[in-house]
């Protein structure tokens, strides 16, 4: 089967999305790192994401691909390697505004159903349940409150990235509300999405319950 699992910067789907794959011996794929893989791509080459048609051209011309890696997944963009990269704040402050364009998004969930095609896939990112895989088996919509999701990016920052938390706050907020509110394919709960709220569970609590949900699924299709 599929596993999708959407939902907002910080709820731990990235951590939660690799460890259920593994278990379950499936592909995880990371659709935000292909978002900001654009978005890199974006800066470097000065293009403006208020400028619909210069991302347009920038996007037709890149090879994004995501391979097996050492922590999970490498991606690799034209080749390079960008996987530590498209992590940066440069790109984290510009990626929702480069991912609300219809172009930049045409080609990626292209390329996302594809890699989807033959199954036994777990997708993070924001459109998975509702638009990417809409017939996914098994649909996760992972959440937590939005002081703890900051709390997390915070500790994960060392210290000559630090900035305070507070701020970091905000910009999680600010990205989600853009997220929430774009045109195309916004970040929302697929209607038969199981929400899952990560504010007090642990990563392995988190894996364990999709786990559990995906016994559950294969024992309905049997
Ligand atoms: O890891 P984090 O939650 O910070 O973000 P991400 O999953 O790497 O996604 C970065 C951005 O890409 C999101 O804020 C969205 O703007 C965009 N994105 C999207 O539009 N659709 C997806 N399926 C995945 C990511
Ligand atoms: O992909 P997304 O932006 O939803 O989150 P992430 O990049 O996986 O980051 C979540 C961070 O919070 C990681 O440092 C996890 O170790 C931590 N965390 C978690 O993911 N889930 C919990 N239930 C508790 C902590």
């Amino acid at each position: 089967m599929n596993v999708a699992i959407d939902g907002p910067a910080g709820a731990g789907k990235s951590t939660v999305a690799r460890k259920v794959a593994e278990q379950l011996g499936y592909v995880y794929i990371d659709t935000g790192a292909m978002y900001r893989a654009v978005t890199l791509a974006a800066n470097r080459a000065g293009v403006d994401p208020d400028e619909p048609d210069r991302l347009g051209t920038l996007i037709s011309g890149l090879d994004i691909r995501l391979e097996p890696g050492v922590n999970g997944q490498t991606v690799l963009l034209n080749g390079e390697n960008v996987t530590e990269e498209i992590r940066s704040r440069d790109v984290t402050l510009r990626v929702s505004k480069v991912a609300s364009h219809e172009a930049v998004r045409a080609k990626l969930v292209d390329l996302q159903r594809k890699l989807a095609s033959a199954k036994g896939v777990v997708m993070d990112g924001r459109d998975i349940g509702s638009n990417v895989l809409p017939d996914a088996e098994l649909k996760v919509f992972l959440t937590a409150s939005v002081q703890t999701r900051a709390l997390r990016r915070f500790q994960e920052l060392t210290e000559d990235q630090k900035v305070p938390l507070a701020q970091l706050e905000q910009e999680i907020a600010d990205r989600d509300r853009s997220d929430e509110q774009r045109v195309h394919a916004p970040l929302v709960r697929a209607k038969d999405a199981v929400v899952v709220d990560s504010t007090d569970l642990t990563v392995d609590q988190v894996v364990e319950v999709i786990i559990d949900l995906s016994r559950t699924k294969t024992a309905e299709a049997k």
